[in-house]
């Protein structure tokens, strides 16, 4: 299951712009959506994209 760790997250938005399905920004964090698709295939590229690997 995909999850942001917002200790992690610096909020530069990269995988909303990447895979704004799945993720969103709150308070200037990234979180899942609640009604994200899990099996989305962006959340591998989000995953990789991240600059601090906030993405698990
Ligand atoms: Fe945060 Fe990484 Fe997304 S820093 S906003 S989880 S790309």
């Amino acid at each position: 299951m995909v999850k942001v760790n917002k200790e992690k997250c610096i909020g530069c938005g990269t995988c909303v712009a990447i895979c704004d399905e799945v993720f969103e920004m709150k308070d200037n964090k990234a979180q899942v959506k609640k009604d994200a698709k899990k099996d989305s295939e962006c959340i591998k590229k989000a995953i990789d994209a991240c600059p601090v690997e906030a993405i698990s």
